[in-house]
């Protein structure tokens, strides 16, 4: 993880600062403070907004503009607010993101934002100011730890050599903002966690270390860490995914991570934990059914669901949210090799339930199968969540922009609902249906990992395999994020590559429904 930018909060704008960031309207008038700054630059930025085409002051428009001496910075950044009757957090952080991306782009240092905020708008100005901040945070990410002399890049090759090291946003609500800043940025850290495991190449990253950076990552933040290896795993019977893991010569691993924020009293109300469970395949190759060449690489993502349980757990544990939650990820390499599980062979799940595996490559749900069953079995949960990059058919579904989200529960649906629109990490309601669980019957064994449908309905019938794995109707929810937790295109909050779809989503559910 490289250093932040260091984003903080004052009452009077940073004079040192090179370059100052302000706001137009819809109608490309400019805020209070920006119009001073306009008036000291002699009308130089009201004139370039007049006679430059682009900037219309919609939301996320961005025009910069020099300065002459005198005036306090070198560059303005104008930002475009659109109709500020609409700004939410939402939108907010958006803007925050653009501002960013924005600032590297124009070799900003040193920022001031001039943050003004109108009665039209419908949020106070501290949170108005830690929401854009927010998004300063979430767009500040660069998976770079393998470029050479990253800090000394030669002049001339067209890359900025100016590095951006200080935001501050000015605002009359300075410390209160910085407050309601705080949770975000803990959520942030979350979220950017999350991106640097799925950004990870799994020859660095695969079930031991992956379960050794957790450990050393979540326990000094007070999360209680159980680790079972493959010895331990395999007296429990976790049959389904020591098949998954037997090709490789890294053997793999569960991880459960408690985080129990709740006070004596409230432990007593004799509900369960609220139970998280992740994919976490550090790299899929098919296995014996092996993936075409093409793209491959891209499958060191296939432990994108793991990825955001454990950045939820993060955020929770760092503001400490008064609720108890388990998180499990269930760690695997998928590798074809002469240990590996076949086409063809039966395993016998931690359930009982014995399976025929039809493809090898249908292993996340297989991984999937034994975690949910010793969750369910040890902690008795409230309620499931689990995410997984589970299948290519949800992205021919939904493509990159939604999550594909089964649910038996209407209540955890609206919940989960509700945290999408809060949060912009989309939801699609998809159909669980008896006919995709009885699809996943087998002929010779209680299941098989494959329907009959050859590519039709495939995510559909991975969330019915699945269901086969729920006990007693418990609240649960399955996040197919194959197209959503790798990104090949920067959107304002996530630049592209691993997104760390799910964390911010998870966190609003958690703390909004559930914490006390
Ligand atoms: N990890 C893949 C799904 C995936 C595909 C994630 C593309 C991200 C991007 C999963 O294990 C898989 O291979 N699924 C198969 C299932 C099929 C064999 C039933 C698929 O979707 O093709
Ligand atoms: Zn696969
Ligand atoms: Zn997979």
């Amino acid at each position: 993880m490289s250093t932040p930018v260091s984003i903080s909060f004052v009452k009077t704008p940073k004079t040192k600062s090179d370059t100052a960031v302000i706001f137009a309207d819809d109608k490309s008038r400019l805020l209070p403070s920006g119009a001073t700054l306009d008036k000291k630059a002699n009308g130089i930025i009201s004139a370039a907004l007049e006679t430059r085409d682009g900037f219309k002051g919609r939301h996320g428009d961005v025009i910069a503009v020099f300065l002459p001496k005198g005036a306090g910075y070198k560059q303005a950044l104008v930002v475009g607010l659109g109709d500020s009757s609409k700004l939410d957090v939402l939108t907010l952080e958006n803007l925050g993101g653009k501002t960013f991306a924005a600032l590297k782009s124009i070799s900003a240092v040193q920022a001031c934002v001039l943050f003004d905020v109108d009665k039209k708008w419908r949020l106070k100005e501290a949170e108005a100011a830690a929401a854009y901040a927010s998004g300063l945070r979430l767009r500040d990410y660069n998976f770079d730890k393998y470029k050479q002399g990253n800090k000394k890049k030669k002049s001339g090759d067209g890359v900025n050599t100016a590095s951006l090291k200080e935001i501050s946003i000015a605002c009359t609500a300075g410390s209160e903002s910085a407050k309601t800043y705080a949770a975000y940025d803990a959520v942030a850290e979350g979220v950017i966690f999350a991106r640097d495991l799925v950004n990870e190449v799994a020859n660095v990253l695969y079930p031991e270390s992956y379960a050794n950076i957790l450990a050393k990552e979540l326990k000094p933040l007070g999360v209680q860490i159980e680790i079972l290896d493959e010895k331990k795993m395999a007296k429990l019977g976790f049959g389904a995914h020591l098949a998954v893991g037997m090709g490789s010569i890294r053997p793999p691993r569960v991880v459960i991570m408690r985080w129990n924020g709740m006070s004596g009293a409230s432990k007593k109300n004799g509900k369960g934990p609220l139970a998280f469970v992740g994919k976490g395949v550090t790299f899929d190759t098919g296995g014996i059914s092996i993936k075409p060449a093409a793209g491959m690489e891209e499958m060191k993502m296939d432990m994108g669901g793991s990825a955001a349980v454990v950045g939820l757990i993060r955020a929770l544990a760092r503001t400490k949210a008064k609720v108890d939650v388990v998180g499990i990820v269930g760690l695997a390499e998928n590798m074809p090799s002469d240990r590996s599980y076949r086409p063809g062979d039966i395993i016998t799940s931690l359930s009982g339930k014995t399976i025929e595996v039809l493809n090898t490559d249908a292993e996340g749900r297989l991984v999937l199968a034994d975690a949910l069953t010793y969750v369910q079995s040890i902690y008795k949960p409230r309620m499931i969540v689990d995410l997984a990059t589970l299948t290519g058919a949800i992205m021919v579904a939904l493509g990159f922009e939604y999550a594909g989200t089964f649910v038996n529960d209407d209540t955890l649906w609206k919940q989960l609902e509700r945290a999408s629109e809060d949060t912009g990490e989309k939801l699609w309601r998809m159909p669980l249906d008896a006919a995709y669980r009885d699809e996943m019957k087998g002929s010779v064994s209680d299941l098989k990992n494959l329907g009959n449908q050859g590519r039709y309905g495939g995510a559909c019938s991975a969330a019915g395999f699945l269901e086969h794995f729920i006990e007693n109707d418990t609240p649960w929810a399955h996040i197919d994020i194959a197209g959503t937790a790798w990104w090949k295109t920067d959107k304002p909050t996530v630049p592209r590559g691993g997104s760390g779809f799910g964390v911010r989503l998870l966190y609003r559910l958690v703390v909004d429904n559930y914490a006390q």
